[in-house]
């Protein structure tokens, strides 16, 4: 198949341009390089398999997007791009809706206009906020009610795909049409290329792991009086190899016409402490904790109820084990600790 990976050049991108190309397709990764890694296509660019051809522009220059839909006949879009942090969306909440929403839908547009037939997005667990106790574990019938702007827009552009969806099939060109709400990505690819190099990291295990590579000077707990087992925050942590399996799944699976929407995570839930115990355990490396106050917005339990995917598209996590999930991502990081720019040479 010929695709089209917006964000191609970030964390979760690149791992799909990876297996994409291993499987043979044509994909054409588009990235602003905001905050992805032209290095990253470098790296992929010699991958056996498929074709990579990288772009490095925005998604909401829709006549771009359209003439490279249109050149490259691709049939299938992956929609990864979008700015990712809850904090940056409450700061700057104008920004996340121009990037996530505005320009999401100059893409939905230039699709419209060259007649792609397949958009696959990456939505989040975030666009169900704060769930109470009873919806614990998460199924996709779970209130959508996010608490961030980030978590917003997510949801806006969910609700903007469905109704071009139905826009679509009421004007006979039906589309088929999957929206995949991720729990917490982590992990590295196990061959050991790609990583995970975010500026600035805030997410929990590659954190955890600069705290241990002595890149920065131990890191906080935020909130130890969590009604949970051990008083810290539990999550879902899904490998980000595990991730894009079930974007290739719902690909091969969801017909013209339809809209699905599917959780990705394992379907367990780890404390902040489990992971900083895996992280110690797996680099060999104590290092300090600092235990602060509770963050707003953090529920004390977020974890999947794998179910729905499971049923549907045989989808299940290989990788459950927290030290598995940390190695992967340690491997690459302890060989390249100054991230991509570090590995250029
Ligand atoms: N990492 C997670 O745990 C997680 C969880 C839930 C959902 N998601 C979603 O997954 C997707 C990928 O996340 P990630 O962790 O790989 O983030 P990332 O920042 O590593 O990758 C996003 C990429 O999109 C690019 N980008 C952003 N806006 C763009 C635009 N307008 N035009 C072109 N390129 C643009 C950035 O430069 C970056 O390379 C995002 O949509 C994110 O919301 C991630």
């Amino acid at each position: 198949m010929n695709m089209l990976v917006t964000g191609g050049a970030g964390y979760i991108g690149s791992h799909a341009v990876q297996r994409l190309l291993r499987d043979g397709h044509t994909v054409v990764a588009v990235d602003n390089l905001f905050r992805g890694h032209a290095e990253a296509m470098r790296l992929l660019e010699p991958q056996s398999g498929g074709r990579l051809i990288f772009h490095e522009s925005d998604v909401g220059d829709s006549t771009r997007m359209e003439r490279l839909m249109h050149e490259y006949q691709v049939d299938t879009v992956m929609h990864f791009a979008a700015l990712a942090y809850v904090g940056e969306s409450v700061d700057q909440p104008l920004l996340y809706y121009e990037n996530n929403v505005i320009a999401g839908i100059r893409l939905l547009e230039a699709c419209d206009r060259a007649g792609v037939g397949r958009f696959i997005f990456s939505s989040s667990c975030a666009t169900y906020g704060e769930p109470s106790a009873e919806h614990i574990p998460i199924n996709e019938d779970c209130p959508q009610s996010p608490v961030s702007p980030y978590g917003q827009t997510k949801l806006d552009f969910e609700h903007a795909l469905r109704a071009w969806g139905q826009a679509r099939s009421r004007a006979g060109e039906p589309v088929s049409i999957a929206m995949l709400r991720y729990f917490n990505v982590a992990g590295a690819d196990r061959s050991g290329l790609l990583g995970e190099d975010h500026e600035p990291e805030t997410h929990l295990i590659p954190v955890a792991i600069n705290a241990a590579l002595g890149k920065r000077d131990g890191m906080a707990i935020f909130g130890t009086d969590y009604p949970t087992p051990d008083g810290t925050c539990v999550r879902d942590y899904v490998h980000v190899e595990d991730l894009i399996d079930a974007h290739v799944r719902v690909m091969d699976r969801v017909k013209p016409g339809e809209v699905r929407a599917y959780n990705v995570g394992i379907g367990r839930g780890y404390s902040v402490r489990e992971v900083l115990d895996a992280v110690r355990r797996v680099t060999g490396v104590s290092f300090e904790v600092r235990e602060q106050g509770r963050r707003a917005g953090d529920p004390a339990a977020l974890y999947n109820d794998p179910s729905r995917i499971e049923r549907d598209l045989g989808w299940r996590a290989s990788v459950t084990s927290l030290d598995e999930i940390v190695d992967s991502a340690w491997q690459w990081m302890k060989r390249n600790p100054g991230g991509y720019a570090g590995s250029r040479g």
